[in-house]
């Protein structure tokens, strides 16, 4: 098929490099001239695996081009996608200007009986105004479908071609059998296609990541209250997610999430809700315990060093809002550093693929470490924003004689607090007992903290890392 794919981001360049892979010819889109000039000099604008190898495959086997004029792209193509960016409004609620603004260009240059498919994420009732806009320009009889994109950055490509269902809004059923030929090559494992009305399919992608968001809002709370009384939010995790009725994803407790998508989500959903008279307070309380959890390390050094933190140094490993990306919108990591500079603290950081990135959010203001361990060197704490792999099994040695202060503030829970402490290691983790006299029995429980905080430890260090 002949397709063309507006709008070149995270979203527009999987899709459409993922499209061409699949045998369809495809033209991708963007305003941005900068970034269609570099995909043309073979350079891949965002940090997302597989596409490395798609891209270039596709465009040598002359299935997959990029085109700054979005109008030349809409022309003969059989199926259109929007895939621009629906930011959040002053409101909170989704921004649409970019989605009509590529209505209007599609209304213009449209090939008959086209179908428009909507693929960002657009509140219930954009498609009627997507058909408005179009039908303002044109005269030619054309479909609109909703089609949410369920993909997660970092795993992309797989979600993309492997995907766990695909849900399609169709106004009518006239155009599902075109829908089924143009995705049955990513359904072979029998993944269900859901057809559905259009504000249905809307609403679901809104529903999908609002209830995402509120499972880790709910245990970031679960934690506090682990902390206050001792019990570890790891073993819940364990206890609950083994219930099928629950399920194990999206039950650990961070730094909270970050990411283009489950921030603005939620909060586009609740003022949805406040246009129709409906008080979604579950997302609002969502929302406001992880604007409160992105401080959660702040509190914990403030806790551990005092408000002032003039004279000391600190490490950052982590800048990207989850691993596998070089994304940082609305990552935890932007709270946690801005926090620390502003108690007078130096900071240096370190991210395997997010560096280039961060150099545009912090300037001059950090250090940008060319490794973990340079980033460790000389601080007084190390504090751990994203769950890269790399981080996981560190040089222990290394990092202990590198720091000043061998304490881990850990945002991502991922080592056994026993272990730490037979490592030296002062820990700070979210949820579960701190370590904070490593290497020799504690006299007794921490002033404030109930004695169950040691039983905790010791039940914690009991389990693998
Ligand atoms: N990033 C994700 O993980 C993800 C997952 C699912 C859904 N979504 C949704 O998909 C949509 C796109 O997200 P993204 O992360 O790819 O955004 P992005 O910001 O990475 O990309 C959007 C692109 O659209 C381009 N653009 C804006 N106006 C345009 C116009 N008039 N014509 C052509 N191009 C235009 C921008 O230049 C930009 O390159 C959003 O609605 C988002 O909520 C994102």
């Amino acid at each position: 098929m002949d397709i063309s794919v507006i709008g070149t981001g995270y979203v527009g360049l999987v899709v459409g490099a993922c499209l061409s892979e699949a045998g369809n010819h495809v033209t991708c889109a963007d305003i941005d001239e900068e970034k269609i000039r570099s995909l043309r000099d073979g350079e891949i604008p965002i940090y997302e695996p597989g596409l490395e190898r798609l891209i270039p495959e596709n465009r040598e086997a002359g299935r997959l081009r990029f085109t700054a004029d979005p109008a030349r792209a809409v022309e003969g193509a059989e199926v259109i996608y929007i895939a621009v960016g629906t930011p959040p409004d002053e409101d909170g609620s989704a921004d649409l200007s970019h989605v009509l603004d590529v209505a209007r260009t599609i209304g213009e240059n449209l090939t008959p009986d086209a179908i428009v498919v909507t693929k960002s994420t657009v509140p219930v009732g954009t498609a009627p105004k997507v058909r408005q806009e179009i039908e303002s320009r044109t005269d030619v009889p054309f479909h609109v479908v909703s089609n949410p994109e369920f993909l997660k950055e970092g795993a992309a490509v797989e979600d993309f071609m492997k995907p766990d269902r695909i849900v399609l809004g169709v106004e009518s059923d006239e155009v599902k059998p075109r829908l089924e030929e143009l995705y049955e090559p990513f359904v072979r494992t029998g993944n269900p296609v859901i057809f559905m009305d259009v504000a249905s399919a809307e609403m679901t992608k809104y529903a999908a990541n609002s209830m995402l968001a509120t499972r880790i809002s709910f245990m970031n709370q679960v934690a506090e209250l682990c902390e206050e009384t001792g019990a570890d939010v790891s073993k819940v995790r364990e206890g609950i997610g083994s219930d099928p009725r629950i399920g194990s994803s999206f039950l650990f407790a961070g730094t909270g999430y970050g990411g283009s998508c489950f921030p603005k989500d939620v909060q586009a959903l609740v003022r949805k809700g406040d246009e129709e008279g409906v008080d979604l307070s579950i997302l609002r309380a969502t929302h406001t315990q992880n604007e409160r959890q992105k401080r959660v390390l702040l509190r914990k050094v403030r806790d551990r060093y005092g408000a002032d933190l003039s004279g000391r140094r600190f490490g950052v490993w982590g800048l990207a809002f989850k691993p596998g990306t070089d994304d940082m919108r609305e990552a935890p990591s932007k709270v946690v550093i801005r926090g620390l500079l502003e108690a007078g603290a130096e900071v240096a950081v370190h991210d395997p693929e997010a560096m280039e990135v961060a150099r545009g959010v912090f300037g001059d203001s950090v250090e940008y470490a060319d490794g973990p361990y340079a980033a460790a060197r000389g601080a007084d704490g190390l504090l751990i924003c994203t769950e890269w792999l790399p981080y996981r099994r560190p040089d222990w040695e290394q990092l202990g004689a590198a720091m000043t202060e061998p304490a881990v503030f850990d945002g991502r829970n991922l080592f056994e607090p026993g272990r730490m402490r037979e490592r030296g290691f002062q820990y700070f983790p979210i949820g579960r007992p701190e370590v904070r006299s490593p290497r020799r029995q504690e006299p007794g429980p921490r002033p404030g903290r109930p004695a169950g905080e040691r039983a905790g430890e010791s039940a914690g260090s009991a389990g693998g890392e």
